[in-house]
């Protein structure tokens, strides 16, 4: 594949998240609150697997600047995860109106940030969350290297 193709490649892919996204449309009253972050989203039989995945640079909570600022750039770009959870994070993207029935989760809740694994959070974005407008993106989207930065940026919108 050239470098091309391969950007047309993902364009395709970011339209097809988006009608993905269409079957769940319902009309939202403003930001729509994301289900309890004590009810776990990754299915019981693969929680265990999950909880024990790690970044190669260890706690994502800890990560470096230049970690950080990579998944970022994934974050608001290449992983067009801001169509949903928004550039601020906190669930509202241009997308988020088509989800009423599963809203894209809030990331700047430390409730849910404390609650989750990283691995917990790297499954999700791995295998998507069944049922819902969040598809599985690795490796369609991103590497797994990639995954685990975005990860280390999720973890930055909790300010408490
Ligand atoms: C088409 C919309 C959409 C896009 C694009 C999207 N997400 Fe999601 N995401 C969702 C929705 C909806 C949920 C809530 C699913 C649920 O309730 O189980 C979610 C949930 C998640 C979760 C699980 C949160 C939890 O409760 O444990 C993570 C992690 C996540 N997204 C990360 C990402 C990342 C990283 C990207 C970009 C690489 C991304 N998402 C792109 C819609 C999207």
């Amino acid at each position: 594949m050239t470098m091309k193709d391969r950007y047309v490649a993902h364009g395709f892919m970011v339209v097809g998240l988006l009608l993905a996204a269409v079957p769940l449309s319902g009309t939202a009253e403003g930001v729509p609150l994301s289900p309890p972050p004590t009810k776990d989203r990754v299915p019981a039989a693969h929680s265990d697997k999950a909880k024990a995945l790690h970044a190669p640079f260890g706690d994502t909570r800890t990560a470096a600047a230049e970690i950080v600022a990579a998944g970022k750039t994934l974050y608001e770009g290449k992983g067009a995860c801001f169509l949903c959870h928004g550039v601020s994070g906190k669930g509202d993207g241009p997308a988020s109106h088509m989800q009423a029935a599963h809203p894209p989760r809030n990331f700047t809740d430390c409730a849910f940030q404390k609650e989750r694994d990283d691995g917990e959070l790297f499954w999700i974005i791995k295998y998507g969350s069944p049922g819902t407008g969040m598809q599985a993106l690795i490796p369609n989207i991103l590497s797994e290297g990639e995954g685990w930065k975005v990860v280390a940026y999720l973890r930055t919108f909790c300010k408490g």
